[in-house]
């Protein structure tokens, strides 16, 4: 049976340890010439713009021997009224998989669900799998392991901050999410992993989250869609920037991480993520290794 990768958790635990060993093999150039997907064909199909996640998955793609195939889902028929469902029945009978990037989620569950083949979410309103994934390794590489490492998310409770919710109950992450009232992150998702016995908070001062952490996350405080809210947003986030002086409240080790694009002088500033404690370079490689564990396991 075909397998997605909608939210962290189509992985267990095992399953997402296993995939970072791979990734870091991967990375490491280990069976650089192996092609496991020659022949193959992926359709990336986006709805929302995006620098790292087309083109990690478009480089891994051609890595592992595949083709990708870009479409901008505006050159679809579905922008004529072909339904999802008829869209995602025919793609299958080309592709071995579709990557996909849009808003509500539940279209991408529907694509799924139409699709006879493997589905990866690459980020929707309420997800970043991929992600999360990438960011798991870079804790990894940088802290050492994922169990008990204390991070702390300052800023908006999006679908970054969901996607690592489910991290921290995959690995043990000791997760804090500082965010305005009204900001948190979904409450279905938080419930859920902290009922499964993930160590998550969710508190509104970010200098409490800061203090001591080994890892400062933040992202941007305007997701895409959410353009018609930007004065406001600018306002409520005013004080969940990651700068100087809360950066001097984490561990003196402590890394900072963005799953970027940046919006420098907002959520976080030139001189925190040009420091050398930031690893968000590094972060963005990690889209690429990860990735190309993911489609290996997935692509059949
Ligand atoms: N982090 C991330 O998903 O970046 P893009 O929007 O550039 O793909
Ligand atoms: N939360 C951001 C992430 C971009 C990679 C957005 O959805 O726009």
């Amino acid at each position: 049976m075909k397998k997605d990768f909608l939210t962290l958790e189509d992985l267990t635990a095992e399953e997402m340890h296993a995939l970072l060993l791979r990734a870091a093999d991967l990375k490491a150039g280990k069976d650089q010439s192996a092609c496991p997907l020659i022949g193959k064909s992926i359709g990336l199909l986006f709805d929302k713009t995006s620098t790292r996640t087309r083109i990690s998955f478009q480089t891994g793609i051609y890595q592992l021997g595949a083709q990708a195939i870009y479409i901008n889902t505006k050159d679809l028929q579905l922008g004529r009224g072909e339904t999802l469902e008829d869209t995602a029945k025919v793609l299958a009978r080309y592709l071995h998989g579709i990557v996909i990037r849009t808003y509500a989620h539940d279209t991408i569950e529907k694509l799924a669900a139409n699709a006879d083949i493997p589905v990866i979410n690459g980020l929707t309103d309420l997800h970043h799998p991929c992600q999360a994934l990438a960011d798991m390794l870079t804790v990894w590489e940088k802290k050492g392991g994922l169990k008990d490492v204390r991070m702390a998310y300052i800023g908006d409770g999006n679908n970054v901050a969901n996607s690592l919710l489910e991290a921290a109950l995959l690995t043990g992450l000791d997760l804090v999410i500082a965010c305005p009232q009204g900001y948190e992150p979904d409450k279905k998702i938080y419930e859920r992993v902290l009922s499964a016995g993930a160590r998550v908070r969710i508190i509104s001062d970010p200098a409490e989250a800061a203090r001591d952490a080994d890892v400062l996350y933040t992202d941007v405080w305007i997701s895409m869609g959410q353009e018609r809210e930007i004065e406001r947003r600018k306002k409520i986030f005013r004080n969940y920037q990651i700068n100087g002086k809360l950066l001097s409240l984490a561990k003196p080790g402590a890394v900072v991480m963005h799953c970027l694009p940046a919006h420098r002088g907002e959520e976080i500033t030139d001189e925190v993520i040009d420091s050398p404690q930031s690893v968000v370079i590094d972060q963005a490689e990690n889209r690429l290794h990860t990735q190309k564990a993911l489609l290996e396991r997935l692509i059949r």
